[in-house]
């Protein structure tokens, strides 16, 4: 037996006991005739000490060996320590050691392993097995072990079957490209990895499986960010027999249930907004509601001419305004107690929408003072009548700050929507312990891709669109809606999915109107299709991103932090080295010719 327990186990209670544990040697402290070791393990760390006086000479002697990190198997008396820590579970105890076996030595570690590390991130990365045994990443390990736990019985429970669906697949278009798998047995052909199981799970409901769910790797080749990895990890679930108003009630019960269970927050009935309130109030289809900064819409006020907003404000007295006048939407947002900033902030925040990344021509202000007075970057051009306006359409109190945008409708609210996140950053009203779930639903069905003028799916092409829309597929596609939904969390896009089609003949419509010719409908869908025409029930289902699910739970917005082996920017592996190039024979077997 290597060990009797584990390095967080012992306390007061062991006294006198004779025990043996193993792990790592967090640090050492030599004091001539003391040793003592801090031995740790995921469980904790116990403080072992070697006495010139009670310990064996050649056990003495061994432990002046050790370094930092070395594997260790000890042998000792828990004894009472001296001077105790009440931080630490096993602060009461030392272990007085008798006997000690290095399973193995370690090199000096690249960096330290402590909770604040002195190791950068590339460096953390290419020694990731050195990270995960330090606190902070091991226990993001083991809390998405935990939020995993839950779902899994929390949907078994509910009769739900987890089943695993192939990875060597052909494409599902989520609309990211595919990473692909070029088959040896098939001479130029590829499989491609799923993007999300979308088509199988339907599959399985037209198997009559009634209630999915799986924990399941998904692979997207996009383009990186906090929230993206290539390879992520979906609570991927559908079920049959059932409306939209079904769906979003039981996995509103799993996620109430999670930040019940995990968080110990106890919320009401999610919110349920459109997407058009959504994109119109906070400019985002994926709000943060943990503060309100809602926006106002300041056309009619702000706008002196009717008609303005098409290009013909002309009038010589408003030169000035053609910003306004000409712009289609004039939109603001109140900042909460930001009346008293400075000249200096206010320029530095003008300089902040105007990055490229942001991308605002410029930007109004108007203080809102205590005394209940209005002064504003455009005095010269608006009275205080006009201001308070202002004020009451963006919700503005006394010792607020209105920030106001304007241009194109979308673009405008795009860059307004990035003004609210970075002030609600900065003024701390985004509390990582405050959980704000919502639900949007009523996405649109389609969306147009400028470059090549295309409709595509906004969801995926098997959602199904509302009834009552279906005839504007013909006439207006832009406004025809889905039957889709998306959970948000604090900002995030923590879930999605919808009611998917399950006739062929309006699946095939879909295609058309997507741009699919009738033979790579058939090609790429066929066998969706041909499903349909066996029986399959009326069904839906979403997928949580776990990944962002865990991250945003414990606190946090970067997947990276959760997942136990992740890529870095470029989608690399810096650990093992991928992606890599593979040998002439490999190329060859799989039919490959590089040029
Ligand atoms: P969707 O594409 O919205 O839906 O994905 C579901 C959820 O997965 C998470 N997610 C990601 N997380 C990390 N890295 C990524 N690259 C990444 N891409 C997506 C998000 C998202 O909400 N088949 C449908 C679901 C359905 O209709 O049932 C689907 O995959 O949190």
């Amino acid at each position: 037996m290597y060990r009797t327990h584990t390095c967080g186990a012992l306390n007061a209670a062991h006294v006198g006991q004779e025990v043996t544990l193993a792990g790592w040697v967090q640090k050492t402290r030599d004091k001539g005739f003391l040793i003592w070791a801090d031995l740790r393990d995921r469980y904790g760390v116990t403080q072992l000490i070697f006495d010139e006086q009670r310990t064996l000479e050649h056990v003495f002697q061994q432990a002046k060996s050790l370094g930092r990190e070395y594997v260790i198997q000890v042998r000792g008396t828990v004894i009472e320590r001296e001077s105790k820590n009440p931080n630490m579970p096993t602060g009461d105890i030392e272990i007085l050691v008798s006997e000690l076996t290095i399973l193995n030595e370690a090199q000096l570690p690249p960096f330290t392993i402590e909770d604040e590390t002195d190791g950068g991130e590339d460096l953390r990365m290419k020694y990731r097995y050195l990270d995960i045994r330090r606190n902070p990443v091991k226990n993001a390990l083991l809390f998405r072990h935990k939020v995993a736990m839950e779902v899994r019985n929390y949907l078994s429970n509910l009769d739900f079957c987890e089943i695993e669906t192939p990875y060597l697949i052909k494409s599902t278009p989520e609309g990211a490209r595919d990473f692909v798998v070029p088959s040896r047995m098939n001479e130029g052909q590829f499989y491609a990895l799923p993007q999300s199981p979308q088509t199988f799970k339907q599959l399985l409901m037209v198997g009559g499986m009634d209630k999915y769910f799986q924990i399941v790797k998904c692979f997207r080749d996009e383009d990186l960010r906090a929230d993206r990895q290539p390879e992520f990890t979906q609570i991927d679930c559908e079920m049959a027999f059932v409306e939209q108003e079904d769906i979003l009630n039981v996995f509103e019960g799993l996620t109430r249930h999670l930040l019940s269970a995990i968080k110990g927050v106890e919320v009401e009935k999610f919110p349920r907004i459109t997407y058009d309130y959504a994109m119109k109030t906070y400019g985002n289809d994926k709000p943060d509601i943990r503060f309100d900064m809602k926006f106002g819409e300041l056309n009619d006020v702000a706008k002196r001419r009717k008609g303005a907003g098409n290009g013909i404000a002309t009038f010589k007295e408003f030169t000035e305004f053609l910003i306004f006048e000409e712009a289609e939407l004039v939109v603001g947002i109140a900042a909460p107690g930001c009346a008293t900033y400075t000249r200096k902030e206010i320029d530095a925040l003008i300089d902040w929408v105007k990055r490229p990344q942001v991308g605002a021509s410029g930007m109004v202000y108007v203080k809102c003072e205590e005394d209940g007075t209005y002064k504003s970057s455009v005095d010269k051009f608006y009275d205080q009548e006009d201001l308070a306006k202002w004020a009451e359409i963006t919700g503005a109190k006394a010792g607020d700050m209105i920030f106001v945008l304007s241009g194109p409708a979308d673009k405008t609210r795009a860059q307004l929507s990035a003004l609210r996140m970075e002030l609600a950053t900065r003024l701390g009203l985004r509390n990582p312990a405050e959980f704000a779930p919502l639900w949007v639903v009523d996405f649109p069905l389609l969306e147009l891709d400028e470059e090549s003028g295309r409709w595509h799916a906004m969801h995926h092409p098997f959602t199904s669109p509302k009834p009552e829309d279906m005839e504007l597929l013909a006439t207006n596609p832009g406004k025809v809606r889905a039957n889709a939904y998306d959970m948000v969390l604090n900002g995030n896009e923590i879930g999605g999915g919808s009611i998917r089609i399950h006739d062929k003949a309006t699946q095939q419509l879909m295609f058309k109107y997507l741009g699919f010719t009738e033979d790579e409908a058939r090609n790429q869908f066929g066998f969706l299709m041909d499903a349909f025409q066996f029986g399959a029930p009326p069904h839906g289902g979403l997928a949580f991103g776990l990944d962002r699910l865990v991250a945003i739970l414990g606190g946090q917005e970067t997947i990276r932090d959760f997942i136990a082996f992740p890529k870095n920017n470029s989608g690399r592996d810096v650990m093992i080295d991928a992606p890599s190039v593979i040998d002439e024979g490999q190329l060859k077997e799989l039919h490959i010719k590089l040029r």
